[in-house]
């Protein structure tokens, strides 16, 4: 039985990793970041908690990143600050916690002699597509700090394959969704101003994404660490299909039988130079070197996100705007 540390573990992607991890007949240990209550974030409530060893800590201190991985054959790396706006305001703490916390993984990861190393990246690095669909070799043009400090640590990840062998590969999401997400996103924002009322305060309608459903991107995180033949690249996870934000608003307002009465507020919307008007992915190297196809349809994964908001009404705060 494999050893599989999923560091973020505690998080949106994470949890949900580490589930299918566990059903997949893994080891898994949690690294989770400290807190003085002892939460495991969405791991507390999991079906799988039982079955999953934590360790608390920091990615951004290197003795509990290297206690953390001693003993794995595989690390999925997907601790990080991962809210946009919030990096405008806070740049330093994203380059500690995204960069030289991935540096003290690689570190942890060259001196254990892992296996695998997956490491998260993300489209943004991309800024907006010139050329859709996006495929790896689309130039790499960060749009805001938490972009350029994703890239920073692909970067030094593959820079330690070539330079160390560590065997590295980075999967690239683009944009994910599901049960567990913060409302900071999109689509549980949309989701959970609907619960509240018919006003839907937003940034931008016109901007495009590409969405998975989140069980989808965990199955490609597995596939990925899988698969020899992609160590020492970028693989990209996406569907292939392309929705404008004020599409998006109207199927999930379809979709709950509401009217929506969207209300565009400056406030919400990106500086205008980093404003990513459109990603869209082509997952074709994912597909080809792992046979991997979403699973999951875009109304089917926003009605499961829908129902499983509408049971935690009460901890959702949808007039409120945070970074
Ligand atoms: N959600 C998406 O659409 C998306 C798209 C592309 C890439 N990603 C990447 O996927 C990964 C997971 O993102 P998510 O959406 O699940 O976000 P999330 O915020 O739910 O998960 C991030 C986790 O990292 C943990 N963390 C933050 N700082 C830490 C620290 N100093 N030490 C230890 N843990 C720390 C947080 O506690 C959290 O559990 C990130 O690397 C993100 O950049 C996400």
């Amino acid at each position: 039985m494999k050893q599989a540390v999923v560091t973020g573990a505690a998080g949106f992607i994470g949890s949900h990793l580490t589930e299918h991890l566990v059903r997949r007949g893994y080891r898994v240990r949690a690294f989770v970041h400290y807190r003085a209550s002892g939460t495991r974030g969405w791991l507390d409530d999991s079906d799988v908690a039982a079955d999953v060893e934590t360790v608390a800590g920091d990615v951004r201190d290197h003795d509990s990143v290297r206690r953390a991985l001693a003993g794995a054959d595989v690390v999925f790396h997907l601790a990080a600050l991962v809210g946009i706006p919030y990096s405008y305001v806070t740049p330093q703490a994203y380059v500690r916690t995204n960069v030289d916390g991935a540096l003290n993984v690689l570190e942890a990861a060259r001196e254990h002699a892992i296996e695998r190393l997956v490491l998260t990246s993300t489209s943004e690095v991309y800024g907006s597509a010139r050329n859709v669909p996006m495929d790896e070799t689309h130039p790499v043009r960060c749009q805001s700090p938490y972009a350029a400090t994703k890239a920073a640590a692909d970067q030094l990840a593959l820079s330690y394959q070539r330079s160390f062998a560590v065997p590295v590969v980075l999967a690239r999401p683009f944009n994910a969704y599901g049960p567990r997400q913060s409302d900071r996103a999109l689509i549980p924002s949309v989701i959970a101003q609907l619960h509240a009322g018919e006003r839907v305060a937003l940034g931008n309608l016109h901007p495009t994404r590409d969405f998975t459903f989140v069980e989808d991107v965990v199955r490609a995180f597995v596939a990925i660490a899988e698969e020899d033949a992609l160590v020492g690249e970028a693989v990209h996870v996406g569907s292939g299909s392309e929705r404008s934000v004020g599409e998006v608003v109207q199927l999930i307002a379809r979709l709950m039988g509401r009217e929506a009465v969207i209300d565009v507020q400056g406030e919400r919307r990106r500086p205008a130079a980093s404003e990513v008007e459109r990603l869209v992915c082509d997952p074709s190297k994912l597909c080809a070197a792992t046979g991997w196809a979403p699973e999951v349809d875009f109304e089917t994964g926003l009605r499961r996100t829908i129902d499983w908001i509408d049971e935690r009404r009460a901890h959702f705060r949808p007039g409120e705007y945070r970074t």
